[in-house]
């Protein structure tokens, strides 16, 4: 439970708060760098700020205030120039610092348009996104966490905005234990209605649902750590209890400020769920898919990475719920557009949620008291071309979720599984099940066990 001040301190964005200036110290994620591509010029709105994402003709990209300070055209109805974004009114053209750098019909020759300067903020590509900063200076670097560049790998972007605020999203990787009822339970019972449980799920050694259920068996307790550059938790298991064994599971690792991590190594699927806040009540969120290749096989490069929206209602306006992310985002938003977390009743399985506030609270105060939060970079010198947000460690194969080859169904979309995620959407989706059909076909050959 939190107070109605802690939960405004830790929910709320816009320029000035305490989590909104924690926000401001990261690149943040704002669209697909293929989307800019197709519309050179788009409306974006980030932590609570309305601006403009362009393309300029010479491929630069800017990212810039909502208003052209001529007479106050809407520069979402601009248009790109060489070197700039040109407002539709009267031709006036800015550049990614949202400098004037031209007024035709005005003048010629004159330094009017050099005192004109409107709210530019950095943009950068990586990994087939475009990324914003939107604090202080100086800027910090732009961290190459692991999925974004892992070389040998296919990737697809999934965006879904959703009408809530970006904590109760977040929070969800804080939950390993919520898949056994909303991924498990709920999962079947809404099968079972449609008359699809056979047809979607009929093998239960494979399909999520079956494996989400057992999670909940021999629960002794839940465990979290803070890592370098986020958080781990996982669940302590007892046969006493009714597990199969004592064991311990790790689930998604968490990236601060706002990223969580699902699959692990030799997973064929790796993905980012990043939830960037749009305002207090809106969330952009991002499922960055990447299925990584081992060695022995070469994937095709994609010359852009592909993104597709994930539809989460249906044409009548009922809510989709037949995959996965779309029973977690149904979820979040059910809890209100900012949860009253006043009236919470929080249980042991809450232990990482507990953690992931306090870990919030404690680097909102270290931005408050002028110093530097984590996962900020600044040192070219030290900084390595891949950065692994969480443990990726080949040798951990005890932990459960860290299993070679194609054992579940994120690993088997070939066998028709990828319906079950939020991926069914994107176009990459045939190579990716070319991809794991190759997989297993190499865990089978002779040679595997070599
Ligand atoms: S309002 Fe933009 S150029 Fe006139
Ligand atoms: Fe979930």
């Amino acid at each position: 439970m939190l107070t109605a001040e802690q939960n405004e301190r830790i929910t709320r964005v816009g320029l000035g708060t305490p989590m909104g200036e924690l926000m401001r110290r990261y690149w943040i994620p704002i669209r697909p760098y293929a989307q800019l591509l197709d519309e050179k010029v788009m409306s974006v709105r980030i932590l609570g700020e309305d601006l403009v994402l362009f393309r300029a003709k010479n491929g630069d990209i800017g990212l810039v205030g909502e208003y052209c300070p001529h007479r106050m055209a809407q520069l979402k109805y601009g248009f790109p120039g060489e070197n700039g974004l040109r407002c539709c009114y009267h031709g006036w053209m800015f550049d990614g610092t949202g400098q004037c750098i031209d007024t035709p019909m005005e003048a010629p020759g004159g330094t009017f348009k050099d005192q004109i300067k409107i709210t530019g903020y950095p943009v950068k590509e990586l990994g087939g996104l475009v990324w914003a900063y939107m604090g202080p200076e100086p800027v910090p670097l732009l961290p190459p966490w692991s999925l974004l560049v892992f070389p040998n790998a296919l990737r697809q972007i999934g965006i879904a905005e959703l009408s809530c605020n970006w904590l109760q999203c977040h929070e969800n990787t804080g939950d390993p234990t919520h898949s056994a009822y909303l991924h498990g339970h709920y999962f079947k019972f809404l099968l079972e209605q449609e008359g699809k449980l056979d047809e979607r799920a009929g093998d239960e050694q494979t399909h999520t649902l079956y494996g989400r259920m057992k999670l909940e068996e021999g629960i002794e307790s839940l465990w979290v750590n803070g890592t370098e550059h986020g958080m781990e938790k996982g669940i302590n298991y007892l046969k006493s209890l009714g597990a199969k064994e004592d064991h311990k599971s790790r689930h998604s690792t968490v990236i601060f400020p706002f990223f969580t991590q699902t699959g692990g190594p030799n997973r064929p699927r790796q993905e980012f769920q990043i939830r960037v806040p749009i305002d207090d009540t809106n969330t952009y969120h991002i499922n960055y898919g990447c299925y990584l290749a081992p060695p022995e096989i070469e994937v095709p490069v994609q010359e852009v990475i592909p993104w597709y929206k994930v539809p989460l209602y249906h044409d009548d306006g009922r809510p989709m719920l037949d995959f996965v992310l779309a029973q977690d985002a149904h979820a979040w938003i059910s809890q209100g557009p900012i949860t009253d977390r006043t009236n919470e009743k929080l249980g042991r399985t809450d232990l990482p949620i507990v953690f992931m506030r306090r870990q919030f609270e404690e680097q909102m105060a270290i931005v408050e008291d002028g110093g530097e939060p984590m996962n900020v970079f600044r040192d070219p010198d030290t900084m390595p071309d891949l950065i692994h947000g969480g443990k990726w460690d080949m040798k951990d194969s005890a932990v459960i979720g860290i299993r070679r080859g194609v054992s579940n169904f994120r690993t088997a979309y070939h066998k028709g599984y990828g319906i079950d995620d939020a991926d069914r959407y994107g176009p990459a989706m045939p190579l990716i099940a070319d991809l794991m059909r190759q997989i297993e076909d190499l865990e089978n050959s002779p040679a595997a066990g070599d």
